[in-house]
C-alpha cells in the first residue's frame, strides 16, 4: 500500500508508460509528494526514474494515469504548473558555446519571468560558478557542467525541483557542497525531488525514499522508518580459540558458529541501535561464560543494503 499524503504538491496515480516497440518504462505508479520534502528516488539503470520525471516535466507522455502538480491537471493544464516546477536532467543539452551567464539567464526568460540580473549572480554565486560566469559551457569541468544545470535549473525559481542524477561524476568535496545547497533549497521552501545511484546521498539528504525496479514503486516510506524496519546489526566476533558447539550460555541471542567454531556471528537487531546494545550484552555472556575474544567487527546495515535486499529479493521472486 503507498501511503497517502495530505494536500500532496504532486500527486500522480496509476501513470504507465510503454514506450514503442513495447518496453513497459512504468507501471502502475502511485505516488503523492508532500509539499517541502526531500524525496529520493532510488532504483538501478533502467528502473523507469528518468521516465517518471519525464512525465511530470512534460518530456515524455504516459500513456495512462493522471498526474496533477499543485492542484493542476498535467494533461490539461500543464502550462501553469510547468512554471513552478525545475528539472535538472540527467544529460546536459545545453549549447556547449555558450557563455554559462547567458544560458541561465535564458532559462528564467523561457518562462516569461522578467530579467533579474541579482537573482542571476545570487544563483551563480551560490553554486560557485560566478567567476566562470563569461566561460564558454564546452570550457567548463564535467562537475561545473552540472552545477550548470542546475543554475539553469533554479533561474525560474521553481518550487517544485526534479534533480536526475545531480552527484552523478562529481567529486567527493563537490557532492557534499551540493547536498548542502541542495538543503538550503529545502529550508527556503522548495521541494525537490531527486534520483541517485549513490545511495549514501539519498541516507544523508532524503525525508522520504522510494525504491523504483523495473517500473514498479516497490516500497516508498519515511528513510528513518524504512532503515528501523529493514536495518539490521551484524556482529564478527573472532574467538580466542574455536568452539565445537555453541554454549549454554548463549542459548536466547540469534548468533551462528562459522568458520569451523572460530567465528561467532551476530544477526540481529533493527537499526534502531537494539542490535548494539545486544551485541554488548553479548560479549559479556561470553565473558561470564569464561570464553575469550580476541576481536569485534560490528556493521549497522546502510540502506544501502536495504535497497540490495530488495532488489535481489525481486529478482529472484521474479
Ligand atoms: N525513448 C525511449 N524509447 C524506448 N525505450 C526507452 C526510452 N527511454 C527509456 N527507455 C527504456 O525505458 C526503461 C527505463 O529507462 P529510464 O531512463 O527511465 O531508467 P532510469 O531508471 O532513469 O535508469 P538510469 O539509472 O540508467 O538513469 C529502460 O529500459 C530504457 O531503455
Ligand atoms: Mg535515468
Amino acid at each position: 500500500m503507498v501511503p497517502r499524503v495530505d494536500d500532496p504538491i504532486l500527486d500522480i496515480r496509476g501513470l504507465c508508460k510503454t514506450y514503442q516497440g513495447g518496453l513497459k518504462a512504468l507501471d502502475g505508479v502511485d505516488l503523492a509528494i508532500r509539499k517541502g520534502e526531500i524525496f529520493a528516488l532510488l532504483g538501478p539503470n533502467g528502473a523507469g526514474k528518468t521516465t517518471l520525471i519525464g512525465a511530470v516535466c512534460g518530456l515524455v507522455r504516459p500513456s495512462a494515469g493522471t498526474m496533477f502538480a499543485f492542484g493542476h491537471d498535467l494533461e490539461r493544464d500543464w502550462r501553469a504548473a510547468r512554471r513552478r516546477i525545475g528539472l535538472v536532467p540527467q544529460e546536459m543539452a545545453t549549447d556547449m558555446f555558450e557563455p554559462v551567464i547567458r544560458t541561465v539567464k535564458y532559462s528564467r526568460g523561457l518562462f516569461g519571468l522578467a530579467p533579474d540580473a541579482a537573482r542571476i549572480e545570487e544563483i551563480l554565486r551560490s553554486l560557485s560558478l560566478w567567476d566562470k560566469r563569461d566561460t564558454q559551457i564546452r570550457n567548463l569541468s564535467g562537475g561545473m557542467k552540472r552545477r550548470v544545470l542546475i543554475a539553469k535549473a533554479l533561474a525560474h525559481e521553481p518550487e517544485l525541483l526534479f534533480l536526475d542524477e545531480p552527484t552523478a561524476g562529481v567529486d567527493v568535496e563537490l557532492r557534499k557542497d551540493m547536498w548542502r545547497q541542495i538543503g538550503a533549497l529545502r529550508d527556503k521552501g522548495v521541494t525537490v525531488i531527486l534520483t541517485t545511484h549513490y545511495i549514501e546521498e539519498a541516507q544523508e539528504m532524503a525525508d522520504r525514499v522510494g525504491i523504483i525496479d523495473k517500473g514498479r514503486l516497490l516500497m516508498v516510506d519515511e528513510k528513518a522508518a524504512m532503515m528501523a524496519r529493514l536495518g539490521r546489526t551484524e556482529a564478527h566476533i573472532t574467538l580466542a580459540a574455536p568452539l565445537a558447539q555453541m554454549p549454554a550460555a548463549l542459548a536466547g541471542y540469534p548468533v551462528d558458529l562459522e568458520r569451523d567454531g572460530g567465528l561467532l556471528v551476530y544477526r540481529g537487531g533493527d537499526g534502531t541501535g537494539k542490535g548494539r546494545a545486544e551485541v554488548a550484552a553479548l560479549t559479556k555472556a561470553l565473558i561470564m561464560a569464561g570464553i575469550d575474544y580476541v576481536g569485534i567487527d560490528i556493521h549497522e546495515s546502510s540502506l544501502e543494503d536495504i535497497f540490495v535486499q530488495l532488489i535481489e529479493r525481486r529478482e529472484v521472486a521474479a
